[in-house]
C-alpha cells in the first residue's frame, strides 16, 4: 500500500501512545525505514506487520486497532490532506456512502498505482443502505467499520450500526454491511 498508510498508522501510534512506543512497534515489526513516501508503494505485508506489532505491544486486539485506524483516517488524514477529494464525495453522509463506488477513481488520479476496494451500494433506504466491499486484500472489514464511523462523525449524522451482515466466502464473493443512521 501507499506509503500514504503506514505514515498514517505512525500517526495514530505516536498520537495515542507516543513516539517511544512506535520506535518499539517498528522494531517488533521489522520495518527499518526512518520515513515513509507517502507516494510510494510499500509491501501491504509491512503495513499488515506495523498493526499486528501495535496490537502486541498495546494488548488491544487487531480489529480495535484497525477500527480505530478507519476513523483516524477519515478525521485526520483524509480531512488534514485530502480535504478538498472529501468535500467533492457528497454533503452527507448518506450522499457520500451512495457515490462511495466512484471515490478510489479519484484517489487514483494522485496514486495511479492504487489498489482500491471496490463499493456497491443497495437497498437505500432514508435511514439505512447495504455496503458491498470487494477486496484482493484480507481481514479489513473492521477497518471499513471504523470508516464509516468516523464519516457519521464528520457529516455529524452519528452511525447508529455498522455490521458485517454477509463475509465473503463460499456463498459470497464479497463482505456485505448493514450501515443504519
Ligand atoms: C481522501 C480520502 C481517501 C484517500 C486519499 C484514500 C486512499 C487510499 C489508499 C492510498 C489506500 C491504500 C491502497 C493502495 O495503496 O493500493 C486506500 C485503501 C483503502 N481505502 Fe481509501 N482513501 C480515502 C478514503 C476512503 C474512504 C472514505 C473509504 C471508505 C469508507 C476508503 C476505503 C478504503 C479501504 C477499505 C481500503 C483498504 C484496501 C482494501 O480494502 O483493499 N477510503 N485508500
Amino acid at each position: 500500500m501507499y506509503g500514504m498508510v503506514n505514515k498514517a498508522v505512525e500517526d495514530m501510534v505516536c498520537a495515542m501512545h507516543g513516539e517511544a512506543m512506535w520506535e518499539q512497534v517498528k522494531n517488533l515489526a521489522g520495518v527499518n525505514e526512518d520515513v515513509f513516501i507517502s507516494n510510494e508503494a510499500y509491501p501491504d505485508q509491512m503495513t499488515y506487520h506495523l498493526v499486528g506489532a501495535a496490537s502486541k505491544l498495546s494488548g488491544t486486539p487487531p480489529a480495535e486497532i484497525l477500527e480505530a485506524f478507519g476513523e483516524h483516517w477519515v478525521l485526520k488524514t483524509a480531512a488534514e490532506g485530502y480535504g478538498d477529494l472529501l468535500d467533492a464525495g457528497g454533503k452527507s453522509l448518506a450522499e457520500f456512502l451512495i457515490n462511495l463506488p466512484d471515490f478510489h477513481a479519484r484517489v487514483s488520479m494522485i496514486f495511479p498505482r492504487l489498489q482500491p476496494p471496490r463499493f456497491q451500494v443497495s437497498h437505500v433506504t432514508g435511514q439505512s443502505l447495504h455496503l458491498h466491499y470487494h477486496t484482493h486484500r484480507t481481514g479489513l472489514q473492521p477497518f471499513v467499520i471504523g470508516l464509516v464511523k468516523g464519516l457519521g462523525q464528520r457529516f455529524r449524522t452519528p452511525v447508529k450500526n455498522v455490521r458485517l451482515i454477509q463475509a465473503a466466502g463460499p456463498e459470497a464473493d464479497h463482505d456485505t454491511f448493514l450501515i443504519e443512521w
